[in-house]
């Protein structure tokens, strides 16, 4: 089966840059995103291509080059459901923040959604990809819903979970490590699966290309984002041992990495990790295990997060303890709140952790990041408070302790300490001399991200403390 049209739901940080490439690379595919959201739609639609809503290096060129050729954007979810015959959904699933799994189970509510949209508008056959990040054995459930509720039409579930990274998304999707389709092994969904090969063998080599069961494939998602986050919390726990110790946590991370088993990528100590996947699938496996009645598994992964929490506490505390135990009324200047760099993203960011944490001991927050907006830093505490049940009254007083930069100096000037909360390359090329005359004395400076030349800051004067470093 030739897939002609490609309708994905979701027009997000997967949707968005995903679709972009398999239009690039598939001329004779017609690819149509959509999403209920207007306001995204409208964005990825702007001529202004510095206007789209995901940034990403690669991205505005590859939209560049297809919009309005192969790629469309749209809210008319009906019309493109209908016309597809193979439909992503890649929509969010985030973790639910209310009843039965409250906190760990992921929320399904608009995958299901999705599928009965689906399953309600389609008039003939279709192949269902599972995209977005989903429990074991949802293809189950969105199989169920679609036989259940379709009009006679046959639809093949399939999952491929997407691996890419925020970042570098595009060059991960040109080169991925490996793409991963998970199909029934019926004669109809080896049909299926091969569909999908056939898309992604219009750029990736066969080798690139991994087919399994379905639920392995669910799975091998959720295993991924678990192993790669394990990592960053076992050198994260490493560093509160170097700094009692005084190794240096960035040697011992280089001393390992060169042993070929175990790997140079991934342990790079750090405030802790952050972003819209590791903590979201972790508790989603860990409610997974309790669910199947394993709960030393569940106890093993729930470490990872609780590390983490206890990273980012340890960073806020350390500033604290620095700063005379109090930090008060002092002005604490934060270079970046992207929970990496090179993208807007801000989801489950260590910065709003720390700055929570900071602004509760009556600090003032003043941030710089390069693509991250004012709106953006406040709706991310609100959205923080509100789930903690903090008043209205008290979240506006806590809001007012948030000030955001569009010029690093002003954030930086008369600060009595910088925290570097994210690793934009732009912040290792500030003029550090000037910075240091104009803030309060002693000059702080706690990295997150051991992105500065702890040498250089020492001897311009600073206080220089990093991740890590005893
Ligand atoms: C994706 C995945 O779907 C998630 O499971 C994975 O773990 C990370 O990547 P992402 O693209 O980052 O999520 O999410 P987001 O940027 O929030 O985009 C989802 C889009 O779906 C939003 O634009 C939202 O408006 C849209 N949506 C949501 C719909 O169009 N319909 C819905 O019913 C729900
Ligand atoms: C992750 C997975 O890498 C990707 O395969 C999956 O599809 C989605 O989740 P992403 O969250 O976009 O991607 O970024 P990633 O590069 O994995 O970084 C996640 C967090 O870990 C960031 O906050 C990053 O700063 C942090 N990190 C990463 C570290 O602290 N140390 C490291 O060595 C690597």
């Amino acid at each position: 089966m030739k897939i002609k049209n490609i309708c994905c739901i979701g027009a997000g940080y997967v949707g968005g840059p995903t679709m972009s490439v398999i239009a690039l690379k598939c001329p004779d595919i017609k690819v149509t995103v959509v999403d209920l959201n207007e306001a995204r739609i409208n964005a990825w639609n702007d001529e202004n291509l510095e206007n789209l809503p995901v940034y990403e290096q690669g991205l505005a060129e590859v939209v560049s080059k297809t919009r309005g050729k192969n790629l469309f954007f749209s809210t008319d979810v009906d019309i493109a459901i209908d016309t597809a015959d193979m439909i992503f959904i890649a929509v969010n699933t985030p973790t639910k923040t209310y009843g039965e799994g409250k906190g760990m189970a992921a929320d399904l509510k608009f995958v299901e959604l999705c599928a009965r949209q689906i399953a309600r508008v389609a008039n003939n056959d279709k192949i269902i990809v599972e995209k977005s990040t989903l429990p074991v054995r949802t293809a189950e459930t969105i199989q169920t819903i679609l036989d259940s509720t379709g009009n006679g039409v046959n639809f093949e579930v399939l999952s491929n979970p997407e691996f890419l990274a925020e970042g570098t998304a595009i060059d991960d999707l040109f080169k991925a490590d490996r793409v991963l389709i998970g199909g029934n092994q019926t004669p109809s969904g080896k049909k299926a699966i091969q569909a999908l090969v056939d898309v992604y063998s219009n750029w990736l080599s066969p080798k690139q290309i991994l087919t399994t069961n379905v639920w392995s494939s669910e799975l091998s998602k959720l295993t991924a984002n678990a192993f790669l986050a394990q990592r960053i919390s076992s050198i994260n726990a490493m560093s509160a041992l170097c700094e009692a110790t005084e190794a240096d946590v960035d040697e011992v991370a280089h001393a390992i990495g060169t042993d070929s088993r175990i790997g140079s990528k991934f342990l790079k100590a750090s405030v802790g990790f952050g972003g819209s996947c590791f903590q979201k699938d972790i508790l989603n496996l860990v409610y997974l295990c309790s669910f199947f009645n394993l709960p030393e598994v569940a106890n093993y992964w729930e470490q990872v997060i609780k590390l983490n929490d206890y990273q980012k506490h340890r960073f806020a505390k350390k500033i604290i303890n620095t700063l005379f135990n109090t930090v008060n009324g002092k002005k604490i200047a934060f270079l970046g709140w992207a929970f990496k760099k090179d993208t807007n993203d801000t989801r489950e960011s260590a910065a709003i952790y720390v700055a929570d944490h900071l602004i509760e001991d009556g600090a003032n927050i003043h941030v710089y990041d390069p693509k991250v907006s004012e709106s953006k830093i406040k709706a991310d505490l609100v959205y923080l408070w509100e789930l903690r049940g903090i008043s209205e009254l008290r979240i506006s007083q806590k809001i007012a302790k948030i000030f955001v930069h569009k010029d690093y100096n002003e954030a930086l000037n008369n600060s009595h300490a910088i925290a570097v909360l994210t690793e934009w390359d732009e912040f290792t090329t500030y003029d550090w001399n000037t910075i240091y005359q104009n803030m309060y004395k002693p000059a702080f400076v706690f990295d997150g991200r051991n992105i500065l030349d702890a040498s250089v800051l020492n001897e311009i004067g600073f206080q220089f403390k990093g991740i890590g470093k005893g």
